[in-house]
Order: structure tokens, then C-alpha cells, then sequence
């Protein structure tokens, strides 16, 4: 009989730096849960953060997207709600889902005026089912958010449900052709290249699709925009 024996890869580093090692790992997975879905005050306190941490990409993706007055605009996963603030701001309707309750109160704190007015609504809702009629929307954004959709397809198809048809949509991420930062867990940020949300976008009726990069924002950073077709 024959044993196949596999080599282990053996840490051969210091037992200082391999215990550091072992203490960052849970840290990691909790900073990494929270960023896929805030809770507590861990994650109203990471939500804060988000609000200058992402400012840059947010402000390049409403760049992008260009919404305009009367439109019905949706973001998915909006976390602390700046730029769906800036989106009503600019005269747009806004509707926002978040998968997490901590970031509807903490984007209904922070966007209380046009709430009351009407020109925003916040629910607790996933993407992969959201709450809205079809052909009920302008335009839907959203940011550092694919890695977290456990059916990236059927929330694309639930985007291609509400958008009007010839509406737009932006995805904005870190694509896995690009390596992933050491203080990210890899089990919770799934791995989504650009090529694979290019094709899920044009397996659901996209068309005009186009992955761009802006000098404000890193490189590894994918705009994927595309237009519903007509
Ligand atoms: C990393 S944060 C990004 C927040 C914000 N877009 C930004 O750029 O600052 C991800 C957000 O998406 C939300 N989220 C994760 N999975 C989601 C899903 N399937 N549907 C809707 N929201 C989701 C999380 O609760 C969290 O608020």
C-alpha cells in the first residue's frame, strides 16, 4: 500500500513574530465581519471611520455615476450614508439598503433632513432581494460591497429588476487580481475579480460595460459602469 505523504509549510520564524501572527488572526476576522456587516458599538465606531476612510472613492464613484435632479437613485450596502447624503444633495431621490442595522441608524443620524423631506428612504435589506418595484430606479451605486454578496448573480439580476430599462449601475471594489491586504480575512472578503463582475453584468442584460480607473482613487480600485439595456 502506497501513503502519500504532503509536506506541511513549516513557520520557521521567531516564536515573538509567530505568536503576533496568531493574536492578530481573530482581530482580523472581527475587523473583517464588521466591514461585511456592522453591529454594536465595534461597528457604529467602524461605520465613523468610514466616513473619511472611503471619502475619496465615494466622491469618484458620484463623479461617475453623474446623478441628476429627479432622479431615483439606489445605493446597496451604504454604511455611515455620506454619499447617499450627497446624492439627495444634488436634487436626486435616494433610496439606501444596508444589510446591517447599525448603519440605517447611524446614515439615518446623519442624513435626519432629507429623510424627513422624503428625498431619502433607508431600510434594512440585502441585496439579493431589495424592496422596490421593477423599473423603479434611475441608477444604482455600489461601494466595497461585492465581496460581501453571498449570491453576487441574483443581486445582479435584482439590480437589473429595479433599474429602468437604459439605467445605469457602478460597482466600485478592490479586484482579486489584485492581492488582498494582509488585514483582511480572505474567508469573508470573497475573492471577485473584475473580470468575473464584467461577466455576471453582461450575463444579466448589461450592455456599454466599461471598467475605469480615476487618478483620485488607488489603482487596484475597479469603477465598473454599465447600462441596462434599452
Ligand atoms: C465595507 S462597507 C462599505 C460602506 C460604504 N459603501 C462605503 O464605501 O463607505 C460594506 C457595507 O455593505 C453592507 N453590506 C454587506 N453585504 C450586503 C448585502 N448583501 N446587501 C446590502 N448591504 C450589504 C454592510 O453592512 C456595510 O455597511
Amino acid at each position: 500500500m502506497r501513503v502519500a505523504v504532503r509536506q506541511c509549510p513549516i513557520d520557521r520564524r521567531p516564536l515573538p513574530q509567530r505568536a503576533a501572527t496568531a493574536a492578530a488572526r481573530p482581530l482580523k476576522r472581527y475587523l473583517s465581519e464588521q466591514a461585511a456587516r456592522p453591529r454594536g458599538i465595534g461597528g457604529r465606531l467602524i461605520g465613523r471611520l468610514w466616513i473619511t476612510e472611503t471619502a475619496t472613492v465615494n466622491d469618484a464613484a458620484i463623479a461617475l455615476l453623474a446623478p441628476t435632479h429627479g432622479e431615483h437613485i439606489l445605493e446597496i450596502g451604504f454604511g455611515p450614508g455620506r454619499a447617499l447624503g450627497m446624492i439627495s444633495s444634488r436634487g436626486a431621490t435616494a433610496t439606501g439598503i444596508d444589510v446591517s442595522e447599525a448603519m440605517v441608524t447611524l446614515a439615518g443620524q446623519r442624513n435626519r433632513d432629507q429623510i424627513r423631506t422624503g428625498a431619502l428612504r433607508l431600510c434594512v435589506s440585502d441585496g439579493a432581494t431589495i424592496p422596490l418595484p421593477n423599473d423603479s430606479v434611475d441608477a444604482v451605486m455600489s461601494v466595497h460591497n461585492v465581496y460581501f454578496w453571498a449570491e453576487p448573480r441574483t443581486t445582479i439580476d435584482e439590480i437589473a429588476r429595479v433599474l429602468r430599462p437604459g439605467g445605469r449601475v457602478l460597482l466600485v471594489f478592490r479586484g482579486r487580481e489584485h492581492p488582498l491586504p494582509g488585514r483582511l480575512d480572505p474567508t469573508i472578503y470573497r475573492s471577485v475579480t473584475t473580470n468575473d463582475v464584467e461577466t455576471w453584468l453582461l450575463d444579466a442584460g448589461f450592455t456599454d460595460i466599461e471598467t475605469k480607473s480615476t487618478p483620485s482613487a488607488p489603482t487596484e480600485i475597479s469603477f465598473v459602469i454599465a447600462n441596462l439595456q434599452p
